[in-house]
Formats: C-alpha cells, structure tokens, sequence
C-alpha cells in the first residue's frame, strides 16, 4: 500500500474512537489512493429522536475531525471539502493529502487523547474547571469555527428544565422509546450502542439530569454532586447539513481539548434533539446563533477509575479500502 494510502486508512481507523449519539457511529470511510471519502450511514440514524439527522452529523463531524488529527499526527498536509450529502452515494466529506510537512505536537497529544477520552456520565469533582482552562477550551473550539456559550446559573436552571421537559416529550413517544431500547443496555456484542457497563448503577445527583436510559448500568456512580461543573452551549450561524457536520469537528477538538485538562465532557443532545427546547436555547444565546449541543464540563473526580470503553465497530464494517 502507497505511504499516503496508508495514512488515509489509519486515519480511518483513528476516527473509530470517535464519540457517536448512542454509539450508533453512523459512518462509513472509503479509502481510495489519493483520497479519503467519508459517507453517512443512513441504516444507523436514529430515526425517531433525530429524524432530521442532526445528531447524525455532529457524530460523523466528530469522526471527521479525529481523522484530521492523525493525519496531522502523522505530518500530512490535506484539504478538507464537505459536500455534506446524506445521500448515500455521495460523500460528507472528502480529505485529499498533498504534502508532507512537520506533525504538529498538539495533534501528537490529540491522537493520544483520542483514545483516552470517553462519556462519563459520574458526577464531578467538588472544585470548579478554572477560568483559564475554560478560557482555553473556549478558544480550541472557535479555532475550529464552533462557539461556545458557558451559561450562567440563571440559565443553568433554564438548561435544567428544558432538558426535562425534552426527556418528557421523548418518553411520551412511542417511537423514540422504542428506539432507547434498540440502542441502549445489555450486552451488545456486535460493537454498537451503549452497554450497560457504560451507565451508571445508580441516577447521579446532577445540577441538570442526565438522559434517562431507562436501563441501569453497572458503572459504580460514586457519591458527590455536580454543583461544581459549569454547564455551556456549542453553538454556530447556520442550520445546513455542513453546519451540524462543522458543529461535530468543533465537538471533537473541545472534547480532545478538555480531556487533555482532566475535564471530563458529557453531552445534553435531548433538548436540541425535541424542537420546542431546541427553540429554548437558541432563545438563551439572546440571538447569537443556534444551539447545535448543551454539555457539562467539570474536573474529573481523582477517586474515580475510568470506566470501560464503549465497544466499536470492527475496522472491517467502516472502513472499505479500494483498488
Ligand atoms: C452528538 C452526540 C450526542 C450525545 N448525546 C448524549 C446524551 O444526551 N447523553 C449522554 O449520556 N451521552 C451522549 N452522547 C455520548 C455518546 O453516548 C457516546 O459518545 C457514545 O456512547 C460512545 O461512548 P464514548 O464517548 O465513551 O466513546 C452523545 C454523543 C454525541 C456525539
């Protein structure tokens, strides 16, 4: 396999760590000589709770970006076009190397991250992310084009209650209860969705409730609360399908980004999932863009071990290498 064909395929394989909506990892990589080609899944959209295949997006963003960070790991120049097609013949995005150059330290640590990093749905540590740490993080992902709104304690209670009224209405939907279920708890040997020994034993105190899987896991919660954590907004201009794919790279580096502080990231999609909160909290950025994602950010607690890693689709399933 030619040097550059082989970078493209271990890029691939980097963006299998990417975090997914329910870990549906609606992806899929065509490696080709010269180019990397990536497509969205439609069969893995969740079809009740994203019907608009936002949350789609924001994962295959996600993905994107982790590719981009082993190709600059690896010392590779490349542009990056998003035709942000979801139909299933054209791509999302197309990444074309062209040169080498030197690998950027900070996409070393980033690689590194990126298979550190993971949902942890505990509660936080008792001290507070420190300005400078949030201030970084909110610099890191307006490099990459997304804002972040890190609300106040007013909107935290905003936040709380358009996050239950979201899990309310998805609970009254037949569909999308369905839908949780095929996705989430037990086992699942075949590398998708969320197992249980991703999920707490028991429901975290937290300032603003965590989604309600409906299955108990096994992760131990830890006592504690979250009053510490700082509640925020990803956000942006435009509501297109390369918005939300853009919306998913920003996510990307800001979780990379915050993991490499011990900031543990955990998303709130339930209220930018249902459009009556997702209105909500475009009216809480007060007219400075539309909500893509609520996220809790706050220091990791030390006495907390890692949790397992949720499992991943094989290589085999995502990645196709031609001729
Ligand atoms: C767009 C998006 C939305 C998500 N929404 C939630 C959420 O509402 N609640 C939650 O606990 N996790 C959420 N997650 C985290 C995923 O469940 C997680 O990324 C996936 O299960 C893979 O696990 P990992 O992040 O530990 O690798 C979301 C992730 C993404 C990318």
């Amino acid at each position: 396999m030619s040097e550059v064909k082989q970078a493209l395929a271990q890029a691939a394989d980097a963006a299998r760590f990417a975090p997914s909506i329910h870990n549906t990892q609606p992806w899929r990589w065509v490696v080709r000589p010269d180019r990397l080609e990536l497509f969205a899944v439609a069969e893995r959209q969740l079809r009740a709770q994203d019907p608009d295949a936002r949350m789609l997006l924001l994962s295959c963003g996600a993905a994107l970006h982790h590719a981009q960070v082993a190709l600059d790991a690896e010392g590779w120049a490349y542009t990056v076009d998003r035709p942000a097609s979801l139909a299933p013949d054209r791509p999302l995005a197309v990444v074309t190397p062209s040169e080498r150059r030197p690998a950027e330290p900070e996409a070393t640590r980033h690689l590194q991250m990126l298979q550190v990093r993971r949902t942890d749905r505990r509660t936080v540590s008792d001290e507070a992310v420190p300005e400078t740490v949030l201030d970084e993080l909110v610099k890191d992902t307006e490099e990459v084009g997304g804002r972040l709104h890190v609300l106040s304690r007013d909107q935290v209670i905003d936040l709380a209650v358009a996050v239950e009224r979201a899990q309310a209405a998805e609970a009254a939907d037949d569909r999308a209860r369905a839908e949780l279920l095929t996705w989430v708890g037990g086992e699942r040997p075949e590398g998708t969705g969320i197992p249980s020994s991703a999920l707490p034993t028991e429901v975290p105190l937290t300032t603003v409730a965590e989604r309600d899987f409906q299955t108990a896991g096994t992760v131990q919660a830890g006592g504690g609360h979250d009053r510490a954590a700082t509640y925020a907004v990803l956000y942006g201009s435009g509501d297109a399908e390369a918005d939300w794919l853009r919306a998913g790279e920003s996510l990307s580096r800001l979780w990379l980004s915050a993991t490499e502080h011990a900031v543990s990231l955990l998303p709130f999609s339930g209220p930018v999932e249902v459009p009556f909160t997702r209105e909500a909290l475009r009216r809480m950025l007060g007219g400075a863009g539309l909500p893509y994602l609520a996220l809790r950010l706050g220091l990791q607690d030390p006495a907390h071990t890692a949790p397992p890693h949720t499992p991943r689709l094989p290589a085999t399933q995502v990645i196709e290498i031609t001729g």
